[in-house]
């Protein structure tokens, strides 16, 4: 089913994340079940090298590097807010020499070669994006992932559940009022832009913490035909 609501620009995006800050920590009791579920399943212990879009304030990278990663694996994040950035930065300074953040401006093109990383990791970020730059975003994690790399992703998705289908229709409707309202995001089902030509799935599952349903994904990049 298509998916076009008017998501927020990257400038948008950009100014609501400098607002917002240290308080997206505080959305952890719906986000960190979904990110257990990504941990699980994405088999960091054998990563080398992750890019990260949409970092944020550095959590997620933070819990890899100190107990997931091997010693050596490094990490490379990026996001649109230099708030975010900076906050990130000061959180992985322990790692700072296998560990680095940037700013970019928005556009979904991750700054690496092809076939130069192992996993690509997003949470709660493709769902605050166009279904352009969601597809993008697929294109781009294909391009950077060696063949039998992973794609690693938890967002926002309707809900199945009577609870979570409640929640989700009244989270689409304060979206649709104004996306600032719940931080840009709103339920998106991944399948629609998935190119299944280039990805085989490894995991898929949903996690509804307080009714709130997001969609846990891991899938694999396949070779070139
Ligand atoms: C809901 S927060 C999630 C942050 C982090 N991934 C987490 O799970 O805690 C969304 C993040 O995506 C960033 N973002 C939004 N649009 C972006 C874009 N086009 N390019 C890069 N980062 C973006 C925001 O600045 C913000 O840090």
């Amino acid at each position: 089913m298509a998916d076009r609501h008017r998501t927020m620009t990257a400038s948008e995006a950009e100014a609501y994340y400098d607002r917002f800050g240290k308080k997206q920590d505080s959305q952890g009791f719906y986000e960190d079940p979904a990110l257990n579920a990504v941990i699980a399943h994405a088999n960091f212990e054998n990563a080398e090298r992750i890019f990260e879009f949409g970092c944020g304030t550095g959590k997620v990278a933070a819990r890899l590097l100190s107990e997931h990663l091997p010693a050596a694996a490094t990490y490379f994040g990026c996001d649109v807010s230099p708030v975010m950035v900076g906050l990130a930065a000061q959180r992985l300074k322990k790692y700072s020499n296998r560990a680095k953040v940037l700013q970019t401006d928005g556009t979904v093109y991750f700054p690496l070669p092809d076939h130069s990383t192992d996993r690509v990791i997003s949470s709660y970020v493709l769902d605050l994006l166009s279904e352009e730059d969601i597809r993008t975003f697929f294109a781009e994690a294909h391009r950077v992932l060696v063949p039998g790399g992973r794609i690693c992703l938890a967002s926002l998705t309707k809900g199945a559940t009577l609870l979570s289908r409640i929640v989700s229709s009244v989270w689409m409707a304060a979206f649709r009022i104004r996306p600032a309202i719940v931080g840009g995001c709103r339920p998106v089902l991944m399948d629609n832009y998935i190119d299944w030509d280039r990805w085989k799935r490894e995991h898929r599952n949903i996690v509804t913490p307080f009714g709130v349903p997001s969609e846990v994904l891991v899938l694999i990049a396949k070779g070139r035909h």
